[in-house]
């Protein structure tokens, strides 16, 4: 196996053990170039996490040196209940003394969802200081994984899952009847860490497909994050993981 696999008991360890995973890599990032930067998930997997980071953990958190960015967005405003930047700022910007410069959101109200994408490429390659086809390097990027497979908005079936050049594009989704911006496979695989957060037994035939399947990996996304040169967490629920033939030692 080229990942890690950690199966916690439930999605309340779950979170418990991606906040000391997160704090840890934050304060060695903070501490050796001074920054911290993350990618997060929306969804509602991680809801709980950022509560937790807002809540009695977050005085460990070096909020000064951090930097959210978010690994896709809704094409809705960002006060919109769907917002993945309204659930985070809700549940954790908005209670932590982290600058508001530091917070980097999709100006996902915008009518035009390629002109957010390409907005926010060029917030990556300007604060990356990225070259004509450099790739940002996240010092983490949290991800969850839906029924089908996708992870960030890279959806079975759609664009995005071939995009090997933009770093960041408005992807149609025909289930939504709606674009959703997205960060791309190289991207996400140029990460120096990326950490999978999956709770619930609805999931669990998905995380056998994607961790010990054969299905074409187009099939389900997920499979497709592999960071060429970082590392690759996977913390799962009992639930979620019952069907996993393999088991951590
Ligand atoms: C989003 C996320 C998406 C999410 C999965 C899992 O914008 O919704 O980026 O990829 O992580 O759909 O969602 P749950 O955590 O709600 O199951």
């Amino acid at each position: 196996m080229d990942f890690e696999l950690r199966i916690v008991a439930n999605a309340e360890e779950l979170n418990q053990v991606a906040a000391a995973e997160f704090i840890r890599q934050a304060n060695e990032a903070a501490q050796e170039t001074g920054l911290f930067t993350v990618a997060l998930s929306g969804g509602s997997t991680p809801k709980n996490l950022y509560a937790l980071l807002a809540g009695a953990l977050s005085w460990q958190a070096p909020w000064e040196a951090m930097h959210v960015f978010w690994g896709d967005e809704r094409h809705v405003s960002p006060d919109h209940v769907d917002s993945n930047y309204r659930m985070t700022y809700e549940a954790m910007l908005s209670k932590v003394p982290i600058p508001p410069a530091n917070v980097h959101r999709y100006k996902s109200e915008q009518t035009d969802a390629h002109n957010v994408a390409d907005e926010y490429e060029q917030i990556l390659c300007a604060f990356f200081h990225l070259s004509p086809g450099q790739l940002p390097r996240f010092d983490l990027v949290l991800l969850g994984m839906g029924l089908d497979g996708h992870t960030a908005s890279l959806f079975p079936g759609t664009a995005a899952l071939h995009e090997r050049q933009r770093l960041v594009v408005a992807n149609w989704v025909e289930q939504f009847n709606a674009y959703r911006m997205t960060m791309t496979f190289p991207v996400l695989n140029n990460a120096a860490c990326v950490i999978f957060l999956v709770s619930g037994g609805e999931k669990a035939e998905t995380v056998h497909r994607v961790l010990e399947g054969e299905a074409l990996p187009a099939r389900f996304p997920a499979r497709l994050v592999r960071p060429a040169h970082g590392r690759l967490l996977w913390l799962v629920d009992k639930d979620a993981a019952r069907l996993l033939a393999v088991k951590p030692r």
